[in-house]
Order: structure tokens, then sequence, then C-alpha cells
């Protein structure tokens, strides 16, 4: 049924606007799943996260003026005039990361054509990032502009979210998205914006759980992130604080938020040390209390991750589990070796990790 949408939409569309029709664009990008390090980007923290081989395409002609996609997996079509006067009131909402970044680009020409994913949405794995990415790529190729860094890309993606959607998120989804390695996790300064990618063992293997669907704008996200803005007026910066020091913010609930922060932050650094010395006994025990910390102190985990963790933990071969991504819902990851069978979890996908965004 999409299909036969889709190919309808497009003759539509080439019938209506393309006498001449422009050559065929397709960019993708993957989205992404953190092993450790949530919460901390948006404070200028560290975090381990991999793009993963889960993709979202975009394929489009050349359109002068006006953005026109169809959508594989929702029902309305985009249609926005250019130039994007105020991405957060585009509708249908899903178009709003499209126009966000049309916004922020400021560019003439748009594109028509269509956009499909494989990963889940709404599911922590980052498909608004993926999709900020590619409508990027393809943006910067109708209007013959050259390709960016993976860093510039990302930063324009991020305050394109930030415009359309109101959430204050970091910097780790879009970067990661734009900037990932085949076979490598990526630690990310998110204060520098250095990224220095970490092999992963061939004996080791990621797996991501489905476990329910969460939207960022709704939840208590950009609470979070404000709480978090607090606890740095008392003690200075979080990405440079100690746990001794967090102890002197007066308010208990401040000081729960940072402690995560500040305990995150150096279960990045220890993580990335055993993954890179292969210790992953090491690596599976520093996300079990990343999970912990995050429902705990952070309290952005939900009853339905914490069983679902609690599950993946107890199966022979699984070196860790914890929630990844924002919270409220989303995805858990799971790693293990390869003698852990997961085959009975629901909604488990094995994934690997895989180079960034690209025109294909
Ligand atoms: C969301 C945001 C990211 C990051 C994570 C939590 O995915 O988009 O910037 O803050 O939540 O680590």
């Amino acid at each position: 049924m999409t299909l036969l949408l889709s190919h309808y939409y497009c003759r539509h569309m080439a019938d209506r606007y393309s006498t001449n029709s422009s050559a065929l664009i397709v960019a993708r990008s993957p989205g992404r799943v953190n092993l450790i390090g949530d919460h901390t980007d948006y404070m200028g923290g560290m975090v381990l996260p991999m793009a993963i081989d889960r993709y979202t395409t975009l394929t489009a002609h050349q359109f002068d003026t006006s953005l026109h996609l169809l959508s594989d997996n929702q029902p309305e079509p985009l249609d926005a005039r250019l130039p994007i006067v105020d991405p957060s009131s585009t509708t249908p909402a899903w178009g709003r990361y499209v126009t966000g970044v049309a916004h922020q680009m400021q560019v003439a020409r748009g594109f028509w054509g269509s956009v499909s994913t494989t990963l889940p949405l709404g599911g922590g794995l980052s498909s608004s990032a993926a999709l900020e990415l590619s409508t990027a790529l393809m943006l910067h190729s109708v209007n013959d502009l050259p390709i960016p860094t993976a860093l510039e890309l990302a930063q324009l993606c991020r305050r394109a979210e930030h415009v359309a959607t109101g959430v204050p998120c970091g910097i780790m989804d879009q970067l990661t998205c734009a900037a990932g390695v085949e076979g490598h996790a990526l630690l990310i300064d998110c204060y520098s914006m250095l990224v220095s990618p970490i092999q992963i063992p061939h004996d080791v293997h990621v797996y991501v759980q489905f476990v329910a669907h969460r939207q960022l704008a709704s939840s208590a996200y950009a609470e979070r992130v404000a709480q978090c803005n607090r606890a740095e007026v008392e003690i200075g910066p979080l990405r440079l604080a100690e746990v001794g020091s967090v102890r002197n913010i007066s308010d208990e609930l401040l000081r729960r938020r940072a402690l995560h922060v500040v305990g995150e932050n150096e279960r990045v650094r220890r993580a990335t040390m055993a993954l890179a010395l292969q210790d992953m006994t090491t690596f599976g025990q520093l996300m079990n209390e990343s999970h912990f910390s995050l429902r705990d102190n952070f309290e952005v985990s939900t009853s339905q991750m914490d069983a679902a963790v609690e599950t993946a933990r107890a199966i022979p071969g699984v070196f860790g589990a914890r929630m990844t991504g924002g919270g409220f819902g989303g995805c858990i990851v799971i790693v293990a070796d390869a003698t852990a069978n997961l085959q009975h979890l629901q909604g488990v996908m094995h994934v690997k990790p895989v180079g960034g965004a690209e025109i294909l």
C-alpha cells in the first residue's frame, strides 16, 4: 500500500512539476545507539555511542522553491514553500525536522521525493537526527553547496532540532549519525567536540530491544537540562566537577541530578578504557551502573525498561544492559558475547557499527 502510494505520489509530482526531471539523489543517514553516557552531552560531557545499520533514506529530485516529501511511515505528506519562516508550525509534525533544516540553511532550492526508514520511530535510536542529516545532505546537493564536515553538519542539524521542536538536545545524536565509523564506537567529548573511534571487538555483539514509543518534546527532558544548569550555578561546570564537590549542592534533587552527570562522565572514561582493553566484564558492570544512576539519580527510566534490563542481564553471555538515549521509553541496549541467545526477547535487533550519513 505504502509503495503504491509512494509510486502514485512520485508520478503525480513528476507530472505536476517536472518537465525536465533533474537527477535522482539518494541521501541516507544511520541511526545510533548509545553504549554508555546518557544525559551528559548537553552539559559538555562524555558519550560513547555508535552509528547503527538501520537507516533513514531520502530519495528526491531537485525542485525550485518548495519541499514535497512523502513518508513511507506517515500518512500525510510534507508540502512546504521556501523560505521556511517558522518550522515549529509545520504540519504534519514529522515534517518539522525537514523544514527545521531548510530554515537553518535558508536555501533557495528544495526537492520532491520520498523518505523511508528502517529505524523505529520515537524509539530512542535517533530517527529524528537521521531525518535531519539526510535532509541536510539533500539540500546541500540540490543547491550545489559543498558538503560540510561531519561536525558542521551535526551542529546545523542540532540547531534545526532546537528551533523546530523546542527540545534542547545535545550534540550526541547528530554527531554520531554524521561521523559514524564502521566497526567502531565513538568516544565524543561534547565540550571540545573531539571524536575518537574505539574499535568494538569482533566477538562482541550489540543488541537493541525496543520497549515503548516516546516523544522527547512532551517528556521531562527539558526540565532535566534546566536542573543540571541550576546545579552548575552552585558548583561550576559539571564536566569538570568531582563527586566530592557535588555533595556541596544544597538541594537534594539537584544533587542527585549532578551526581548522575559527574558519575556518568567518569563511567564513560572507564568504559572506553575497558573496551579498548577488551575487558568486557568491566564494560558490562559500568553499563549496569549507568542504568541504576539513570533510574535512581536522574529518574528517566521506566518500570518497563527496568524490567527489560533485568531480564536481559540474567541471560548467560550478556555483559551488561541499560536504557539508552533520552529515556522515558524507547530502547534498551544489550552487550553480549557470541554465545548469548537473545532470540526470545521481544523486539530485539542485532545492530552493527557503521559509517556516517552520506549521499549514495
Ligand atoms: C536524546 C538527545 C541527546 C542526548 C540523549 C541523552 O537522545 O537528543 O542529545 O541528550 O537524549 O543522552
